[in-house]
């Protein structure tokens, strides 16, 4: 009878000494590209022989993931290595930050997004993303809000649900499937002060209600690996951390996977001063549920003895090794080693056409339409003179963001804004182009050139924003206005009197006040990937109705920073901004975001009905249904995603003044209605009380359905017991 793959990795496990076993616990960065602070040690080959590494990170193509792979297949039990890669928002084909694709609020084609990546990384000999990141983030200092899906939990769990489908695909044992990893476990997104590495202090409560919620989506959609994360979460780090991963992700959870450090995180615990040395990061990191040990070389060099002097039960081992070559298997690297590294699959996959036409399309969606006074958006292609100012008009690896890579054809094939306008508008018509300026330069000798080039155009489309380096890890910023001297820049543009319209391409919420109170039209479009200009083209010129919702809020400084649509009411809430004395507010600035969550125009116009509910009480068990008529009041079709929140108005533990609990995009033709269902039941009522249990408890609730956070109709309903 065929052994299942448990009885496979048992009877493997069985001959394994017991350094073999803690081998296959162990992970090294590769001699190519580095991902953290680099570490050289010449014999990694050799370790590799005597089955001493499990996997390997930053190791890709079918010519390098081979020659690795057959040297495994030289140790004594023929293990094969695990090729995890960053493979983050795409590995060819570059798709928009993830940040950006959670603003297209668009699940399929975030989906799609992942399944190209990891079809793209698979060709190369890649087993294993450490993607999706699901850290919510409510802190745009924090350089890594560009690798998530912005600040809020429901919407993070649906993303981190669609990102883990598309790159398990089919499920493992197809070549194209790529194991998924949850990162960074947990709380990493709560760094005091948005300062990457930092510190996270946190009730249970608020973890189990807000930071946790993507991370069990991710489980509970099948992510094969967890990674842990840097930070100490209330004075334990997260990688000795038993409470998140024994008691909750493996025990509550009831996860099958295995968990990796994250890179040195094992050896950081003596920085943290957790432990004494290397000898106690281990015993700490395995005891607490950390299988493989990214970098640290704790492992490979304590774990033996720890086993020896009874410190480390070699049951923590065994069960680290089993979850380890489960995955193994299941990738059928145990049938065939080289089933990933395929030179004509490479080949192939290399510049696949289907997958920058996806790329287009998640990119157009990822856009965000901020402002558009007059119509001024979308321009005509006949326009006679288009002059195309600031220092990403013409940029190319600027677009593709943090967590990417280059390749020698990139000036070829990434789009930028200049290719992407020319290729659409009338070839009898003229484009200018003036730099103006760098994106950190303090220089305003190209201000002459770029006034002169609007003073010449009948419109002027301006692009500024971060580079490339400027949000992604450690790269947390305290000063998140629009670097350098583009906003003045854009200041002396306008004052030409020229119709001007302003795209934002960054990684984070910028601060960009006078532009937001001043220029007629503003599009927010991160960075969007290889095809950037194709769709920002799309987008300008109105082959695409912008569609995209933020999916963090923005602040108008960062003195308003941590700042979020899902806050508590408090004792004394301000009821506006006049309402200051004695009030949970400012004496000096708003208590409102420039931009809140959810928010995102369209060239045309939605306009709402009254919500109708089908009754206004029900019990555990029962359902209620909302419905509202969206009807598109405007001059051109358009999709519109609408949101539903929900307020709990008493609780035990007091409840957010909105949450998020379902949304539906709907495509509209200029003049049609349609009417939108929501269907509400207890489920969508529970939260976590003080004693951490799920319920939901009887009373008061407020509805809202609107286009954002902050523009919503609303109603009221009962729980009844
Ligand atoms: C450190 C980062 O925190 C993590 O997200 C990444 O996967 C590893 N380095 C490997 O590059």
């Amino acid at each position: 009878m065929e052994k299942t793959i448990d009885q496979k990795v048992d009877s493997v496990l069985k001959l394994m000494t017991l350094d073999e076993k803690i081998g296959q616990m162990n992970q090294y960065n590769g001699d190519w590209a580095a991902t953290g602070p680099i570490t050289h040690d010449g014999d990694k080959q050799n370790q590799i022989k005597k089955g001493m590494v499990g996997s390997m990170l930053n190791v890709t193509g079918v010519e390098h993931t081979r020659t690795l792979q057959e040297i495994a297949m030289q140790s004594r039990l023929k293990i094969p290595l695990l090729f995890g890669q960053d493979v983050i928002h795409g590995y060819r084909t570059i798709f928009p930050v993830p940040l950006g694709e959670a603003a297209s609020w668009d699940m399929d084609a975030i989906q799609r997004a992942a399944r190209i990546a990891a079809t793209e990384a698979a060709a190369v000999g890649v087993h294993w993303t450490f993607a999706p990141m699901v850290d919510i983030a409510r802190d745009p200092r924090w350089g890594r809000v560009m690798e998530g899906a912005g600040e809020d939990p429901y919407l993070g769990s649906l993303i981190a649900t669609a990102r883990v489908k598309g790159f398990q695909g089919k499920g493992f044992g197809n070549t194209d499937a790529v194991m998924a990893c949850a990162k960074h476990f947990a709380a990493y997104g709560a760094a005091i002060g948005g300062r990457d590495y930092n510190s996270v202090d946190m009730s249970l409560r608020q973890l189990y209600e807000t930071y946790l919620p993507p991370f069990k989506a991710a489980a509970d959609a099948g992510a094969a690996t967890f990674m842990n994360s840097f930070n100490d979460l209330n004075g334990i780090p997260a990688t000795g951390n038993k409470l998140l991963q024994r008691d909750i992700l493996k025990g509550q959870w009831k996860f099958k996977g295995f968990v990796v450090s994250d890179w040195g995180s094992v050896g950081e615990m003596i920085n943290h001063g957790f432990v004494k040395d290397n000898y106690e990061a281990a015993m700490a990191a395995a005891n607490a549920g950390s299988d493989m040990d990214m970098e640290s070389r704790s492992y490979i060099q304590n774990l033996a003895r720890l086993v020896k002097e009874g410190k480390v039960k070699i049951a923590v081992v065994d069960d680290a090794v089993r979850r380890i070559l489960k995955k193994k298997f299941e990738m059928g690297l145990f049938d065939d080693p080289y089933r990933f590294s395929d030179a004509a699959r490479e080949k192939q996959q290399w510049d696949n056409k289907d997958h920058l036409q996806e790329a287009r399309n998640i990119a157009k969606k990822s856009i965000v339409l901020l402002k558009n006074e007059k119509d001024l958006l979308p321009i005509s292609k006949q326009t006679k003179t288009i002059a195309l100012i600031g220092p990403f008009a013409k940029a190319k690896s600027d677009n593709l963001g943090f967590w990417s890579y280059d390749w020698p054809d990139d000036s070829v094939r990434i789009v930028s804004l200049w290719d992407g306008v020319k290729k659409k508008l009338d070839p009898a018509s003229t484009m200018l182009y003036a730099k103006g300026c760098e994106i950190t330069d303090t220089s305003r000798a190209g201000f002459a050139a770029a006034i002169a080039a609007a003073n010449a155009a009948d419109i002027v489309i301006m692009s500024v924003g971060e580079a490339r380096d400027m949000s992604g890890e450690a790269k947390s910023r305290s000063n998140i206005h629009l670097p350098g001297v583009q906003e003045e820049l854009i200041q002396a543009v306008y004052a030409t009197g020229k119709p001007t319209i302003v795209m934002f391409s960054a990684g984070r919420p910028l601060i960009f006040n006078w532009t937001a109170d001043h220029v007629p039209a503003i599009l927010y479009t991160w960075w969007l990937g290889t095809t950037a200009g194709d769709a920002m083209a799309d987008v300008l010129f109105g082959d695409y109705n912008p569609s995209g919702k933020l999916p963090m809020s923005f602040p108008i400084t960062e003195g308003q920073i941590p700042i979020y649509y899902n806050h508590y009411n408090t004792g004394r809430p301000a009821s506006g901004d006049s309402d200051r004395n004695y009030r949970s507010s400012y004496t000096d600035l708003s208590i409102y975001p420039k931009y809140p969550f959810g928010y995102g125009l369209s060239y045309t116009a939605f306009t709402y009905s009254d919500i109708k509910l089908s009754a206004n009480t029900f019990k555990a068990g029962q359902k209620i249904t909302a419905t509202i008529t969206v009807t598109n009041t405007g001059k051109y079709d358009g999709t519109e995603t609408v949101q539903l929140y929900i307020r709990d108005m008493v609780g035990s533990v007091v409840r957010p003044v909105k949450e998020l609990k379902g949304f539906q995009q709907v495509f509209l033709k200029k003049g049609e209605s349609k009417t939108i269902s929501f269907s509400i039941s207890e489920a969508d009522l529970k939260f976590y009380n003080n004693e951490l249990k799920y319920m939901a408890e009887p009373g008061d609730f407020k509805l809202f359905i609107g286009t954002s956070s902050a523009n919503t109709k609303e109603t009221d309903f009962k729980l009844i017991q």
